[in-house]
C-alpha cells in the first residue's frame, strides 16, 4: 500500500485532499461499469491492480470509491462507522420483504434493535440449538445413499432453512415454519432479482418481482403475525430466537412491536441459511479437489468423534474441521462485497471522500490478494493456524465484515458449519460429479451458479448407526 493511502496519517480536511486516482473518459468508465455487472470479482481485482488501494470513479451523478487494503476497511467500518452508513441500494430492496429491521437500517433505529438482539446470539443461548443442528444434518443423511448423485448446494440450502426455521420457531411449528420457509425463498429470489436490474426501480413499479415481493411478504405475514399474537399471551420462554425477540427489552423496558417482532424474524429467516449454506456448497467442492486436506479431516474426525455424533463440547478438539470452514469463507465468502456510504464529505485513507458516495469493499478481493495470504488461490486450511497467522492476515480476513455491523450471527453461522460438516464427512465423502461445472454467480451471496453436483461415497464401515 502507497504511503498516501495508508489509513493513519494525518488527516487533511476532506475540502483540501485530493480525489484518488481513478479511471478517465466516459468510454472508459463504461468498459468498467460493463465489467462490473458481466464479471465483478475479476473487474475489482483490475481496479485495485489499476489504481492501487483506493480509486475513485465518476459518472453522471454517481460517485463511488473501491478500496483494497485492511487498513482502509477498518478506517470505513470500524473508525468511521457512524461517518459511512448503510447504501440505499443495498438496504431498500431487502425492506420491501423484511420492513424496517436490524439488517436494513441505520443510526438510532438500529442501535435500539441490535442492542435487544444481541442476547439472543450470545454463546450460552445458541448453545441449545447445536442439538437441532445436528439432529437435522442426520436427518438429511437419511436421505443419502452411496453412490447416489445430488446437488450438495440444493442440499446444504435446504437443511440451513430448516435449520434457522427451527431455531426461530421452536420444533412445534416446523410445518409452518416450512411454509414461511417457502415464502422467503420466494421472497429473496424476487429481492435477487431486483437488486441485479441495472437500474434501481422503486417498489410501485409494475414488475413480476415486485409483485412476488408483495405475494411472499402476505404469505409471511398470514403466518407469522397470529404466532407472534399467541406466544405473547403465553409468555413463556421456549428457547427459540422468536422467544427472545418477544421478551426482548430496551434501557427503558419497551418492547418490540409485533410487527418489529416479524420484521426482525423474516430478517433472520433471510440472512440465516444462504451465507451459511453457499459457505457449506463451497467447501464440498473444495475438498473434492484437496483428497488430502479432506483425508486429513476425516482423520481428525474419527480421532475426536470415533464414529459417534458431534456435540458443542467436541468443536473446541475439532482445529482442523474450522480451519477447513475459514479456509472455505476465505475463498469464497458468501458476502462477497459490502458497501457504505459516507453522511458527509470525509477523508479515506487521507484522500477526499464525498457526501453519498458509494464505497465498495470486497472480502473475495482481500482474501484473494498475495500481499495478505501467501499462494491465495491455494486451498490450505493450515493457514488458520496460530502459527502461520500474522497481524495483516488476520486484518485482511473479515467474511463476517467488521466493526458495529459485524455479522450477528457469526457465532451461530460457524457452529453450524462445523457441526455440520463433522457430521456429513465422519459418514460420507462427496466426490465431484465428472460432469459439474463448477463457476461463482456473485448475487446477494456467493454461489456456486450451476450448483455443486457430487457423487456419495459412503464410508466403510459406518462405526455406530446413526441416530439423532
Ligand atoms: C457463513 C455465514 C454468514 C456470513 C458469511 C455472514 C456475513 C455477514 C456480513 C459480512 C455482515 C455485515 C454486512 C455489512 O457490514 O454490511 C452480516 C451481517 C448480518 N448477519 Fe450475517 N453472515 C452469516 C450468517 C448469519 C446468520 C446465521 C445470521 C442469523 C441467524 C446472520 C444475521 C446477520 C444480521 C442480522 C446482520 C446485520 C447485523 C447488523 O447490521 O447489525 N448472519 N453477515
Amino acid at each position: 500500500m502507497s504511503e498516501r493511502s495508508s489509513g493513519h496519517e494525518a488527516m487533511p480536511p476532506a475540502a483540501n485532499a485530493p480525489l484518488p486516482p481513478g479511471p478517465k473518459g466516459v468510454i472508459r468508465k463504461l468498459k468498467r461499469i460493463r465489467a462490473l455487472q458481466t464479471e465483478p470479482l475479476g473487474y475489482m481485482q483490475g481496479v485495485i491492480r489499476d489504481f492501487g488501494d483506493i480509486s475513485y470513479f465518476k459518472l453522471g451523478g454517481l460517485s463511488s470509491y473501491m478500496i483494497g487494503h485492511p487498513d482502509l476497511v477498518h478506517e470505513t467500518l470500524v473508525e468511521k462507522a457512524r461517518l459511512f452508513v448503510r447504501t440505499p441500494n443495498q438496504t431498500e430492496t431487502i425492506a420491501r420483504l423484511v420492513g424496517k429491521s436490524i439488517l436494513t437500517t441505520d443510526g438510532d433505529f438500529w442501535r435500539g434493535q441490535r442492542r435487544m438482539m444481541q442476547p439472543a446470539f450470545h454463546h450460552r443461548r445458541i448453545a441449545s440449538y447445536a442439538d437441532v443442528m445436528v439432529r437435522r444434518t442426520v436427518r438429511m443423511l437419511d436421505g443419502w445413499r452411496d453412490g447416489a448423485r445430488l446437488d450438495a448446494a440444493h442440499e446444504m440450502m435446504r437443511l440451513a432453512l430448516g435449520i434457522v426455521s427451527e431455531t426461530l420457531f421452536g420444533a412445534e411449528v416446523s410445518g409452518t415454519a416450512d411454509r414461511v420457509g417457502e415464502a422467503v425463498e420466494t421472497g429473496q429470489k424476487a429481492v435477487t432479482d431486483l437488486s441485479m436490474l441495472l437500474m434501481p426501480v422503486p417498489a410501485w413499479a409494475p414488475l413480476p418481482q415486485n409483485a412476488a415481493v408483495r405475494r411472499a411478504r402476505a404469505a409471511l405475514d398470514a403466518v407469522l403475525l397470529p404466532i407472534i399474537a399467541e406466544r405473547r399471551a403465553r409468555r413463556e420462554d421456549t428457547g427459540d430466537l422468536l422467544s427472545m425477540l418477544i421478551s426482548a427489552q430496551d434501557e427503558q423496558g419497551g418492547e418490540m412491536s409485533d410487527e418489529q417482532v416479524r420484521n426482525e424474524a423474516m430478517t433472520m429467516f433471510l440472512a440465516g441459511h444462504e451465507t451459511t449454506a453457499n459457505a457449506l456448497a463451497w467447501t464440498w467442492y473444495l475438498l473434492s479437489q484437496n483428497p488430502d486436506a479432506a483425508a486429513q479431516l476425516r482423520r481428525e474426525l474419527d480421532d475426536v468423534l470415533g464414529g459417534r455424533l458431534p456435540t458443542l463440547e467436541d468443536l473446541p478438539r475439532l482445529a482442523y474441521t474450522e480451519r477447513v470452514i475459514k479456509e472455505s469463507m476465505r475463498l469464497y465468502p458468501p458476502a462477497w462485497i459490502i458497501t457504505r456510504m459516507p453522511t458527509e464529505d470525509t477523508t479515506l485513507g487521507g484522500y477526499r471522500c464525498v457526501k453519498g458516495a458509494i464505497v465498495v469493499m470486497s472480502p473475495w478481493v482481500l482474501h484473494h490478494d498475495a500481499r495478505f495470504f501467501p499462494e491465495p488461490y491455494r486451498f490450505w486450511p493450515d493457514r488458520f493456524a496460530d502459527a502461520n497467522e500474522t497481524p495483516l492476515s488476520r486484518k485482511a480476513y473479515f467474511p463476517f465484515g467488521d466493526g458495529p455491523h459485524t455479522c450477528i450471527g457469526n457465532t451461530f453461522a460457524m457452529m453450524e458449519a462445523r457441526l455440520i460438516l463433522a457430521t456429513v464427512a465422519s459418514r460420507f465423502e462427496l466426490d465431484l460429479a465428472p460432469d459439474a461445472r463448477i463457476e461463482t454467480q456473485p448475487l446477494i451471496a456467493l454461489r456456486p451458479r450451476h450448483g455443486v453436483p457430487v457423487v456419495l461415497r459412503q464410508r466403510a464401515p459406518v462405526p455406530e448407526p446413526i441416530r439423532a
